[in-house]
């Protein structure tokens, strides 16, 4: 029996896949508001995840959420006891399942998930963008890939500059916005050092979905009528909106280039998109735009792989994703502050929001100064993700009152807001092989421009350098030297796909998140309501969530996920609360008794699927 979860509208094109062969459920037919829980609770263990009683698993404690939030506690993820896969797409999470049901490892599953995502949630699952994954194979071996995509050779450190030296949006809209694309290298470099199957297998489920195309849903729709003005500013004739008019749900979106694209690339691997027909169709784009990518940037792009970050968290282990993201050692420096506190304070009380926020101002203070392309610029990572310098760090945070960031050193102006954009997915397969890969085209639907003839969305990735170091980009993020955009220079990223191991060293979370900077955020509460707080994955998701990255000097909260009189505390502390109504966009898998539990964002659209 095959186990899925949809959350919100992406149920109805999930309906559809019959042509995916997978056995769905009670999914199709169950409300449309929340997840779907179709799982086989108590289900037979499997050989290879843990056996019920595993006390490396300790219970999971219920959850109180402030009267209001809008999610509710007690909600079970969906439960499946060999395989999972989580996304922000049903059809690309159905596309891994897939691939391990025909014998495929987590790897050769992840990979296939990749690629769909491509075709079934464009606005971020890309081949003409890039991203990171961090690999923990059941025999230990752990690696971490950098596919990020990196400046044109001819790009220059004020090329979004205008004569009078004001910042363009030259680094967001169109074709001079895109970085050399790193997916399809990235992606492929990963399956050949831990996959089992050929690429042209694992793209077969990709290549379908673009050929025969899917039904799309309501998130889709929303997301092309978002961007349909952008999309037809740059490409009249993507298969977004045909005839000038953006898809909508319920209609079949079928991608006939972008099928030629994928069966190239599964028939000759990357050399067809960096050197063939694929890079002459995206340097005639580029020229068409005036884009700088040349064949040149195309011919020189290589993933990089890099030791994972490897820290701990009262016991737990973390492995994630080193510079060029930001993402790993931003996320060690704050649980390495919190770990500093021998009791955590209760879940959503007035100290908990000030600790946690506390931390990750300091931590965020140190992202935006001293983090860059390792390549390029000397990154201290050893002295950010020390224990010691956590606890200097710690020091300087008072119990009931809040450190204005001007007060703190460095003094770094950072972010105002950020983009929602990137995507997360996590896969685990029976063997307890695991994979976490972060994705992304930078901003929804990435720069407007897609390559026509090969079918695919570019990126906007150049505007995560500092465009203007010291100044804000078009997303308010200020940034340092360390971050200027030079030739073949890959921008910072806040990307941070996560595996925690349990303290006797088995796979416990595989989790990751889209959304700027909060995605370090988002990802370490996932985690840190897991081990500090027992919470289920069901919970940990659903749990209200907090931000703060420096600059603004602010406490950023979900409307309705902090109790007025908990507010009231805070702003007496000095905190500025800064309300959102929806703080990231994380896709997680937990083990449990007996197999694992996969939830996609309640906030957003996904789908869990396993068996
Ligand atoms: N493009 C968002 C990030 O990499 O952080």
């Amino acid at each position: 029996m095959t186990t899925t979860s949809f959350t919100t509208a992406a149920r109805a094109s999930a309906c559809a896949l019959g042509a995916l062969s997978l056995a769905f459920s009670a999914a199709c037919t169950a409300p449309s508001s929340q997840a779907v829980d179709t799982g086989v609770p108590g289900g037979r263990p499997s050989s290879a995840v843990r056996a019920p009683g595993d006390p490396a698993i300790p219970e999971r404690q219920t959850a109180r959420f402030p009267d209001g939030w809008r999610l509710p506690a007690g909600t079970r993820a969906t439960f499946a006891p060999e395989v999972m896969a989580v996304s922000n797409s049903p059809e690309a999470s159905a596309a891994a399942a897939e691939i391990m049901r025909a014998g495929g490892n987590a790897v050769d599953a992840a990979v296939a998930l990749g690629f769909a995502l491509a075709v079934s949630w464009p606005e971020a699952g890309n081949i003409g963008g890039g991203g990171y994954t961090v690999v923990r194979m059941a025999d230990g071996r752990t690696a971490a890939i950098d596919y990020r995509e990196v400046a044109p050779l001819a790009a220059t450190r004020n090329m979004y500059l205008d004569e009078n030296g004001k910042l363009t949006d030259k680094s967001i809209y169109g074709h001079l916005a895109s970085g050399v694309p790193g997916a399809v290298a990235g992606l492929n470099a990963l399956l050949e050092r831990y996959g089992t199957m050929p690429l042209s297998r694992v793209m077969q489920p990709a290549i379908k979905l673009a050929r025969d195309g899917f039904v799309v849903d309501t998130a889709l729709a929303g997301s092309i009528e978002r961007a349909s003005k952008m999309l037809l500013r740059f490409q009249a004739q993507s298969p977004f909106t045909p005839g000038g008019k953006p898809l909508a749900a319920g209609a079949r979106l079928v991608q006939p280039d972008l099928a030629r694209t994928l069966e190239a690339i599964a028939a000759q691997g990357p050399s067809a998109f960096y050197s063939g027909w694929i890079a002459d169709s995206l340097t005639g784009e580029m020229q068409r735009g005036g884009g700088i990518i040349t064949k040149a940037d195309l011919a020189k792009y290589a993933p990089v792989w890099r030791a994972p970050i490897r820290t701990t968290y009262r016991g737990y282990g973390l492995l994630s994703m080193p510079p060029s993201s930001s993402g790993g050692v931003t996320t060690a420096e704050a649980l390495n502050i919190l770990e500093q506190y021998p009791t955590v304070p209760s879940y959503g009380s007035t100290q908990w929001f000030h600790l946690v926020g506390s931390a990750y101002q300091r931590a965020f203070i140190d992202r935006n100064a001293k983090l860059g392309d390792p390549a390029f610029v000397q990154v201290p990572l050893a002295q950010l993700t020390s224990k010691t310098y956590a606890a200097r760090l710690k020091a300087t945070i008072a119990d009931t009152r809040a450190t204005p960031t001007r007060d703190l050193e460095p003094r770094m102006e950072a972010a105002a807001r950020e983009p929602m954009n990137t995507t997360h997915y996590s896969v685990v397969d029976a063997r307890g092989n695991a994979v976490a890969t972060t994705t992304t085209l930078n901003n929804s639907w990435g720069s407007g421009v897609w390559v026509r003839g090969a079918g695919f969305m570019l990126n906007d990735e150049m505007d995560d350098f500092a465009a203007q170091p010291g100044k804000p980009n078009m997303f308010g993020l200020v940034q340092g030297e360390q971050n200027a955009i030079q030739p073949g220079k890959r921008m910072l990223s806040a990307m941070s796909p996560t595996i925690v191991l349990d303290p006797v060293d088995q796979v416990l979370l595989v989790v990751g998140a889209a959304g700027g900077p909060t995605i370090i955020t988002g990802t370490s509460q996932v985690i840190l309501n897991v081990i500090d707080h027992r919470m289920s994955l069901g919970d940990a998701m659903r749990a209200p969530r907090v931000h703060h990255q420096a600059l603004p000097d602010s406490l950023t909260f979900e409307a309705g996920g902090v109790r007025p009189a908990v507010l009231d505390s805070l702003r007496g502390y000095g905190h500025a609360m800064r309300e959102l109504r929806s703080l990231v966009n994380v896709n997680a898998i937990m083990r449990v008794k007996g197999g694992w539990e996969g939830q996609p964002e309640p906030r957003r659209s996904g789908g869990a699927v396993g068996y």
